[in-house]
């Protein structure tokens, strides 16, 4: 009842209006409620947690095991203990001295130990072998309009692959809970064996002629979804290497990850739970923020010409700012300093494109948005993040659909997710369940804890 301690005589007095008003009218009081909340007890401990972390997101609190990697706040990414540049050099690749290979990035993630050339060669064979997607997934993606987002039709698809679903099988038939991480990995590596397809076709019905095109046997995973997709530059087929390694795995924290984790801890198999991964990651915060980093560059261009001058840049990331919006590419909820990630990309951008007038934006942009950011005094992390720089280099080499990127993104994202699965499955890690509180038992407690 407390919820309507606040209410006006006015308000009551308005008791019989529809939901929708009564809705409008309680909202600017819980919401001056909850900054009063903020600012009067933010740092008012709750054990080892402060108030401030319970209403900022469970920021800092550390809540949940993710062994396939670890992301260090100054240093970036660590995938079982090896940075990005450190994978770069240990992980197989296609071409001598090229990107690495996935396939050895999920060796690498399952079991923490750096694959050799055949071994991962021989996992590129078992994806393409386990790769092939039931029609009826198609006809469930050809249900929806063609205008629906990518996102939309791919995670469509992925809940159509769920009817094979090995796990929900095995857990139908008894299958004890230590042995739940067989057919686990069986689903898993068939969903990263058959997002490929799937996404090559949302691709191509979406943005061209509507026709598949095959995979090509002698293609390692990442090449082969290039192929599939339309595009066979070696250089493409090396970004799309480069692009699923680095895309794959951020710790559990973030919320493609850690709603994937959520759900399979419910025993939801990891279809389920991917396909909640792939909703999170379609949300402009997360994962949707390179379709959104790359049409601001690209709205950049067309206002002000390619010859945009510092001046004019600065105004536009004011302009954006004072509009309402975040800098998209830009601002990390751990990271504290450029991602490497993003510096990754851009070792790529200055080897194969350095002329791209996108890539010489985006070059203009590092020196000029950080500064802004910090001026504002509340961003926590000026500096690019992944998202900047992912789409202008798919951009370079044709795959211009700005809507689409995201869908990489995630097929990416299955090898993380998959594997850490896998090994909640080994583990027997339990159903994930925080405790939550509401404002008023927050009022309360900290009123108690002052008296
Ligand atoms: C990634 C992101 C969501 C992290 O959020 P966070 O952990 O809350 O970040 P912070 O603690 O630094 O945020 C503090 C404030 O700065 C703002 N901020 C952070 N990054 C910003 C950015 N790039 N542009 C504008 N404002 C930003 C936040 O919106 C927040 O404002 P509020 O207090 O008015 O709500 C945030 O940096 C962001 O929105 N970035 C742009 C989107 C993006 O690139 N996402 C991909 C991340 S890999």
């Amino acid at each position: 009842m407390a919820f309507f301690r606040g209410l006006t005589a006015v308000s009551r007095l308005r008791s019989r209006m529809d939901l929708k008003s009564q809705l409008r009218e309680l909202i600017p009081e819980q919401q001056d409620r909850l900054k009063k909340l903020k600012s009067e007890h933010g740092k008012v401990q709750l054990g080892n947690i402060t108030v401030d972390m319970v209403l900022g997101g469970m920021r800092g609190i550390i809540g949940m095991l993710w062994e396939t990697s670890l992301v260090d706040p100054e240093e970036g990414i660590r995938f079982r203990g090896l940075s990005i540049p450190e994978c770069r050099k240990v992980l197989p690749t296609a071409v001598e001295g090229g990107e690495p290979l996935p396939e050895g990035l999920l060796w690498l993630l399952l079991t923490g130990k750096v694959p050799t050339k055949d071994q991962v060669d021989a996992l590129s064979k078992e994806l393409l072998a386990r790769s092939t997607v039931p029609a009826h997934v198609y006809k469930v993606i050809d249900a929806l309009p063609v205008t629906a987002h990518p996102m939309t039709q791919f995670t469509a698809g992925i809940m159509a692959l769920q009817v094979e679903s090995e796990f929900q099988k095995a857990y139908g038939n008894g299958l004890p809970k230590s042995k739940l991480w067989e057919p686990t990995y069986e689903d898993c590596l068939n969903l990263i064996a058959r997002l490929p397809p799937v996404a090559s076709y949302v691709y191509r019905r979406i943005f061209k002629d509507g026709k598949s095109i095959e995979a090509d046997d002698s293609l390692d995973y990442a090449a082969n979804l290039s192929h599939m997709l339309g595009f066979d530059d070696p250089r493409m087929l090396e970004l799309m290497r480069l692009h699923v390694t680095i895309h794959a795995d951020h710790e559990g924290g973030n919320i493609s990850s850690h709603t994937g984790h959520l759900v399979g801890s419910a025993l939801s198999d990891p279809y389920l739970s991917f396909a909640s991964s792939v909703n999170g990651l379609a949300g402009p915060l997360h994962g949707l923020a390179n379709q959104e980093a790359l049409l601001w560059l690209k709205s950049i261009i067309q206002e002000t010409g390619s010859d945009v001058t510092t001046d004019q840049l600065k105004d536009y990331v004011w302009k954006t700012l004072k509009s309402g919006k975040v800098v998209h590419g830009f601002g990390h909820g751990v990271l504290r300093r450029t991602d490497p990630r993003y510096l990754c990309q851009r070792e790529f951008a200055l080897k194969y494109l350095p002329e791209d007038p996108l890539f010489q934006l985006l070059s203009k942009l590092y020196e000029v948005v950080p500064p802004i950011l910090t001026e504002l005094g509340k961003v926590k992390n000026p500096w690019p993040n992944v998202d900047a720089h992912s789409g202008l280099l798919l951009n370079h080499f044709g795959l211009s659909e700005t809507r689409y990127h995201t869908v990489l993104f995630g097929v990416s994202r299955s090898m993380g997710v998959g594997s850490q699965l896998i090994w909640d499955r080994a583990l027997g890690l339990p159903l994930e369940r925080p405790k939550s509180v509401t404002m008023e038992w927050l009022e309360n407690y900290c009123k108690n804890k002052a008296a």
